[in-house]
C-alpha cells in the first residue's frame, strides 16, 4: 500500500546513476520506498533529466544565490520537507549538508561513498586509492554527520583493484557496486533495522 512507503529526498550533483538505481528498485517494489523530490545545487546535472522521466519533481538550487551556508540548508530543508521527505539520501551530492538539515534529519541522512571509509575520503575517492596504490577499495554506505564522509558506518564492500586498472575502469566497477549497496542500505533503513551505538551500526535480524 503506498502509504507505508517510505518517502526518499535525493541531494545529487551529477550523472545520478545511484539515483536511477534507487527509482528503479523503488518501481519494481523491490524497496517499500518512493523518490518524491530530488535535489540538486548543480543546475546541469543529468540527474535532473532523470528525475524528470519518472515523473518526480526536480529542483535546482543554486548556491550562490543564498547568502550563506544557513540559508542555503535552509531551503534544502523547507523543500524537503514540502514533500514529506522521511529519510534523506545523498547520492553524489558534493557538498557538505549543513547541520539545518541533519538537526532536522536526525539518523536519517544517508551517504554514498566510493572508497571504504575512513580511507580517502572526499571528493575523489576512487582516484585517491588508486593513485596511493592500495589494492582493495571499496564502497561505503554511512550515516551522515557534520564531518565530510564521517558518520556511522552501515555497509561496506570491497572492490579489489587490478593491474592495469585506469580509473575509469575502476571507476566502472565501483559504481556497479554503488548500485547494489545503497539500495541494499536503504532497504535495511525501510525495515527499521538499523540501530546506531556510538559509531557502530548494528544490522539487527530481519
Ligand atoms: C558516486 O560514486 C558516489 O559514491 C560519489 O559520487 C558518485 C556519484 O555518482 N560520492 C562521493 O564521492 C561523496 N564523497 P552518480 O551521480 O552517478 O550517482
Amino acid at each position: 500500500m503506498s502509504s507505508a512507503l517510505i518517502r526518499l529526498g535525493v541531494l545529487i550533483s551529477g550523472s545520478g546513476s545511484n539515483l536511477q538505481a534507487i527509482i528503479d528498485r523503488c518501481e519494481v517494489g523491490e524497496l517499500p520506498a518512493k523518490v518524491v523530490v530530488v535535489i540538486s545545487n548543480k543546475g546541469d546535472a543529468y540527474g535532473l533529466k532523470r528525475a524528470e522521466r519518472h515523473n518526480i519533481p526536480g529542483i535546482f538550487l543554486p548556491r550562490k544565490e543564498f547568502p550563506d551556508e544557513r540559508s542555503y540548508n535552509n531551503a534544502i530543508l523547507s523543500n524537503l520537507k514540502e514533500h514529506g521527505v522521511d529519510l534523506v539520501v545523498m547520492a553524489g551530492y558534493m557538498r557538505l549538508l549543513g547541520k539545518e538539515v541533519l538537526n532536522a534529519y536526525p539518523n536519517r541522512v544517508l551517504n554514498l561513498h566510493p572508497a571504504l571509509l575512513p580511507s580517502f575520503p572526499g571528493a575523489h575517492g576512487i582516484k585517491d586509492a588508486l593513485d596511493y596504490g592500495v589494492k582493495v577499495t571499496g564502497v561505503t554506505v554511512h550515516f551522515a554527520n557534520e564531518v565530510f564522509d564521517e558518520g556511522p558506518i552501515i555497509l561496506q564492500e570491497a572492490v579489489p583493484i587490478l593491474e592495469d586498472d585506469t580509473e575509469e575502469m575502476l571507476a566502472e566497477r565501483i559504481h556497479a557496486v554503488e548500485h547494489v549497496l545503497y539500495p541494499r542500505a536503504i532497504k535495511l533503513y525501510c525495515g527499521g533495522r538499523l540501530q546506531i551505538e556510538g559509531r557502530r551500526t548494528r544490522i539487527k535480524e530481519g
